[in-house]
């Protein structure tokens, strides 16, 4: 039986005081847990603070990004190096909206995948499809291209490491959530592609998140999918209450 990760992406919010404040009200309600992990993506700025108050709590504490070389005249940029040396353990990678507004591509996701790996860091890959390619029925296809890129040449063991979260764009942010029906049609379509590129054994260990619209009225129905092993969660992660309520919801 797979465990659940539910992961909070705070994508560009919270001053350093309001993350802090959050961490030092959840980590201590959380409890140490074999069935469910408990993630929060916070924006660079608030990283080694977070991993400092999250220290001995079951929180993890994950990077939105990161860049795959380990260090140079990268203007702006952060490397695995960095997030490995603050005590990061995640880091989410291929995020659509990297894609759509930072000209993050299936090539450049590949490379930070193997690099997050190579620095100890469990990465986070994102993929999913648009509206109009949902309408024009090329869902699977689009998302079977993007997990076979995203796992190009990497051994297979840490295939089964890695978590994918299934996140279809026309759901992110629009309080437009797939039905569960939806949901684990293509997290079943992606575990079949991880079997095909890898084999069963592999595939069924690895961790499929679903994201999109995920709030605690929806996740019950989203995690009791046979292959929804968790949520990648927007909005409804950046309240204490509701992010307490989607680990809750995970055991
Ligand atoms: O990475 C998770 C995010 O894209 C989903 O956002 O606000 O729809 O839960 P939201």
């Amino acid at each position: 039986m797979r465990k659940k990760v539910i992961a909070g992406n705070w994508k560009m919010n919270k001053t350093l005081s309001e993350a802090t404040q959050f961490v030092e009200e959840v980590a201590p309600k959380l409890e140490q847990s074999e069935q469910v992990d408990a993630i929060i993506c916070a924006p660079f700025t608030q990283l080694a603070t977070l991993v400092e108050k999250a220290k001995n709590t079951p929180l993890q504490i994950s990077a939105q990004n990161m860049h795959y070389e380990e260090s140079g005249a990268f203007t702006g940029e952060v490397s695995p190096v960095m997030l490995k040396d603050i005590g990061v353990t995640h880091v989410i990678i291929g995020h659509s909206e990297r894609r759509q507004y930072f000209s993050e591509t299936d090539e450049t996701v590949n490379k930070k995948v193997h690099a997050a790996f190579e620095h100890g860091l469990t990465p986070i890959v994102c993929v999913g499809e648009s509206l109009e390619q949902r309408q024009a029925n090329e869902t699977k296809s689009f998302v079977t291209s993007q997990v076979e890129k995203a796992i190009a040449g990497l051994d297979e063991a840490l295939v089964a490491q890695m978590i994918i979260a299934y996140e279809p764009i026309w759901a992110i942010g629009t309080g437009k959530t797939a039905t569960s029906k939806e949901a684990n049609e293509v997290c079943q379509h992606i575990r079949q592609t991880i079997e095909e590129q890898t084999s069963k054994e592999l595939a069924d260990k690895i961790i499929i998140q679903y994201g999109g619209s995920v709030k605690p009225a929806n996740v019950d129905e989203l995690l009791a999918q046979s292959d929804i092993d968790g949520a990648l969660v927007g909005g409804a992660s950046l309240e204490a209450p509701s992010f307490i309520q989607l680990v809750e919801a995970g055991k």
